[in-house]
């Protein structure tokens, strides 16, 4: 199967050698300046905040941002204090790994960097509870470094402004994002601001104006160019989760009627209804009448309305043919009454352990059987 492309529209060159200069330019003017771990270097209260909002929102992590910094004022407090104590403080947020990681990223800076954050985003990748993306956010926030972030919310303004298909939570998508998130960051030239302001510009663009919902594209620096805003697919990029596709199976079920009666078959004891009583099943239309001709049908099926029925790993397609018995055949078909199957009055039907959607079919074809 070969992979569909992944840029399909894609906009004009140039906005890939503006976008950080267009993106550092709108967050000054417009992005947000007074977060509680904004206007600081310091990379230990950079690095609790990064970690405190991978997967809470900003309004949430203040509170504990603010009880975390004023009991535990340095890395090295953080280090030495117990796990519980880390634990309690943390109670709430929810996420509780973070919590565990975070204090042994404290004390891995304390043993292996001597209590100094290392700068580098390869280095803080390897601490607990650091990943590639929040590596490079607190790099570039506490050191300047030329490092891009990558979250969801990063992902959904690449997306959109640049046409990017595809699920990103799929290995190939990501790999592409990660490349193009590279490609537009900020040149060699610019300044440990321009790159801060290049990456609060990122989440800001995401968290206020590029947002799941209502993107406010009349407000956005991006608009001009937004692959998505000129197609109009705000509300489909990025791609959402596939959907897991379930295999269909084809039966076909023999409604065979005496009466008052059908004809059920007792199942085979293992697979899917397994020992229950259900109509005589075929894999083909064919093979069903030759079915009924054994059980002593009259000639000719009746087709009824096709139900689906689903499964956890598939769906039934079942395909129901009715006919009535032939009662000069009655006789010659003696042999099908066994153990193994049965003609049940359908007002008796509660006395058989019936699959739903089998007893379904007969309850609706009741009203038409005398
Ligand atoms: N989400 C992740 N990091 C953030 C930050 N520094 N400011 C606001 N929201 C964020």
């Amino acid at each position: 199967m070969s992979a569909s492309p992944i840029l399909t529209e894609q906009p004009a060159a140039p906005l890939h050698a503006a976008f950080a200069t267009q993106l550092i330019a709108w967050q000054r003017r417009h992005g947000r300046h007074d977060l509680p771990w904004q206007n600081t270097r310091d990379p230990y209260r950079i690095w609790l905040s990064e970690i405190m909002l991978q997967q809470t929102q900003v309004s949430t992590v203040i509170p504990y941002y603010a009880k975390f910094l004023a009991r535990f004022p340095d890395v090295a407090a953080l280090a030495g204090a117990p796990i519980d104590e880390v634990m309690a403080l943390w109670a709430g947020l929810g996420y509780y790994s973070r919590a565990r990681n975070l204090h042994r990223c404290a004390q891995a800076v304390v043993e292996r960097h001597g209590g100094a954050f290392p700068a580098s985003p390869e280095q803080l990748a390897e601490l607990p509870g650091i990943g590639r993306s929040t590596a490079a956010a607190i790099a570039s926030f506490a050191f300047g470094a030329r490092a891009t972030i990558l979250d969801g919310n990063v992902k959904r303004v690449l997306a959109r402004v640049f046409g990017i298909e595809g699920f990103p939570g799929e290995k190939r998508v990501e790999n592409a994002m990660w490349a193009l998130a590279e490609r537009v960051m900020p040149g060699a030239q610019a300044s440990d601001d321009d790159v801060s302001a290049y990456t609060q510009g990122l989440m800001d663009l995401g968290a206020t104006l590029c947002v799941r919902g209502k993107p406010d594209c009349v407000r956005c620096p991006f608009a001009v160019d937004c692959v998505a805003q000129a197609t109009g697919r705000q509300r489909e990029l990025p791609a959402a989760r596939p959907k897991k596709t379930v295999p269909t199976r084809r039966t076909w079920m023999l409604v065979l009627r005496d009466g008052a009666c059908v004809l059920l078959e007792r199942r085979p004891p293992s697979g899917i209804w397994g020992g229950l009583w259900s109509l005589p099943e075929a894999s083909d239309e064919a093979s069903l009448a030759q079915r009924a001709h054994a059980f002593g049908a009259a000639q000719g099926l009746e087709r009824l309305a096709p139900m689906t029925h689903t499964f956890t790993h598939f769906k039934l397609d079942i395909e129901p043919r009715c006919a009535d018995l032939d009662r000069a055949q009655q006789a010659a078909c003696a042999h099908v009454r066994d153990d193994e199957t049965a003609w049940v009055p359908l007002a008796q039907l509660d006395d058989y352990g019936v699959p739903a959607p089998v007893r379904k079919l007969l309850d609706a074809l009741k009203g038409s059987l005398v």
